[in-house]
C-alpha cells in the first residue's frame, strides 16, 4: 500500500513535470535539454510526495496540489546540479547518470540550475484552485526555504565548514538549511494548502524537521557505506572533500542512533493523527533503512 502509492506519485509527479517543463520556451535548446535531463533523471521525488502526503493528512486531497509539488522538485533538482558543479562537491554522478556539468559544461549547468530555479516560481503560480494569499502564504515559505536563511545557507555552512572541525550546533544548523529547509518547505506547503490548523501545522514541521534530520544523517552514512551503483551517486564525497558530517563528527554507531532518535521524534510529532498520517509514519521509517 505504502510502496504502491510512492510509485503512482512518482509517476504523476514525473508525467507532471516534464509537462510544466515544456510548456515554456526556452530561448536555447541546449539549456532546455540541461534542464530536462537533470529533472527527468529519476531521484525519489521525495520533496512533492512530501507536500502531498502532508495535505492527505488533513484533507485526504494531496494531489491536488501537484503543481506547487512540482515547483519543489525543480528546486532540488537545481540545488543538486550546482551541489555536484567542481566548485563545490565535484561529482561526476547523480541519479545514476554523469553530473549536467559533465554532459553539457559548466556554464550551460549553472544556467540549468538558474533556469529550473526560477520556473519553479512560474510553475508554482500556475497552481489551480487555491486561493491567492494562500498561494502566496506558500510561496513565502518556499522563497525563504530556498535561499540563505534555508538551503544556500546551509550549503554556504557546509562549504565553509570543509577541512576544520565545527561543533555539534553548527552541524545541525548546517543540516536544517541544507536539506531540512526544503523538506520543512514540502510539509508545510502540503499542510498550508490543505488548510491546517495551526496546531496541525505545528505538529507536522516537527515532523518534518525530525524527517530532515534523519534524512541527512542517513545521507551521511550512505556516502561511506553505500553502494555506488544502487545510490546513483559516488561513495566517499564527503571523505574526499573533507565534508563536515554526522558520521565524521561522531561514528557511524552513532550517527545511526541518532537517526533512529530523530524518527521515534517524528513518530511523537504525529501522535494526534490517526491512519490519515500512516503514510507519513511509513516514509521516515523506510528512508532511514534505504539503500538509496
Ligand atoms: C540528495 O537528495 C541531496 C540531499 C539533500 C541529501 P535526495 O536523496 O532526495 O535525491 P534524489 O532526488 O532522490 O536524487
Ligand atoms: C547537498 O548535500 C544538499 C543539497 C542542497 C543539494 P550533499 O552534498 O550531502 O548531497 P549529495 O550527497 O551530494 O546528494
Ligand atoms: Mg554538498
Ligand atoms: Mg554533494
Ligand atoms: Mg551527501
Amino acid at each position: 500500500m505504502f510502496k504502491d502509492l510512492w510509485k503512482r506519485r512518482v509517476a504523476l509527479v514525473e508525467a507532471d513535470l516534464i509537462k510544466e517543463l515544456r510548456r515554456t520556451k526556452s530561448l536555447d535548446e541546449n539549456l532546455m535539454r540541461a534542464m530536462e535531463y537533470s529533472l527527468m533523471a529519476g531521484g525519489k521525488r521525495l520533496r512533492p510526495i512530501l507536500l502531498m502526503a502532508a495535505a492527505d493528512a488533513i484533507n485526504n486531497l494531496g494531489e491536488k496540489f501537484i503543481t506547487v509539488a512540482d515547483a519543489l522538485e525543480m528546486i532540488h533538482t537545481y540545488s543538486l546540479i550546482h551541489d555536484d558543479l567542481p566548485a563545490m562537491d565535484d561529482d561526476d554522478y547523480r541519479r545514476g547518470k554523469l553530473t549536467n556539468h559533465k554532459v553539457f559544461g559548466e556554464a550551460t549547468a549553472i544556467l540549468a540550475g538558474d533556469a529550473l530555479l526560477t520556473l519553479a516560481f512560474e510553475v508554482a503560480l500556475r497552481q489551480e484552485d487555491v486561493p491567492p494569499e494562500i498561494l502566496l502564504r506558500v510561496l513565502k515559505e518556499i522563497s525563504i526555504a530556498s535561499g540563505a536563511a534555508g538551503m544556500v545557507g546551509g550549503q554556504a555552512v557546509d562549504l565553509r565548514s570543509e577541512g576544520v572541525h565545527i561543533d555539534f550546533a553548527t552541524l545541525k544548523i548546517m543540516h536544517s538549511g541544507k536539506t531540512g529547509a526544503l523538506f520543512k518547505a514540502a510539509i508545510r506547503s502540503g499542510a498550508i494548502l490543505a488548510g491546517a490548523s495551526e496546531k496541525n501545522l505545528d505538529a507536522l514541521t516537527r515532523y518534518a524537521e525530525n524527517f530532515g534530520l534523519a534524512f541527512q544523517i542517513t545521507d551521511d552514512i550512505l556516502d561511506v557505506t553505500g553502494d555506488e551503483k544502487i545510490l546513483g551517486k559516488p561513495t566517499g564525497s564527503d571523505e574526499k572533500n573533507h565534508k563536515s558530517t554526522y558520521v565524521s563528527l561522531t561514528s557511524l554507531y552513532e550517527a545511526k542512533n541518532l537517526a533512529h532518535a530523530a524518527v521515534d521524534e517524528a513518530f511523537t510529532a504525529l501522535e494526534n493523527f490517526g491512519s490519515e498520517a500512516d503514510f507519513l509514519r511509513e516514509l521516515v521509517q523506510y528512508l532511514i533503512a534505504r539503500k538509496k
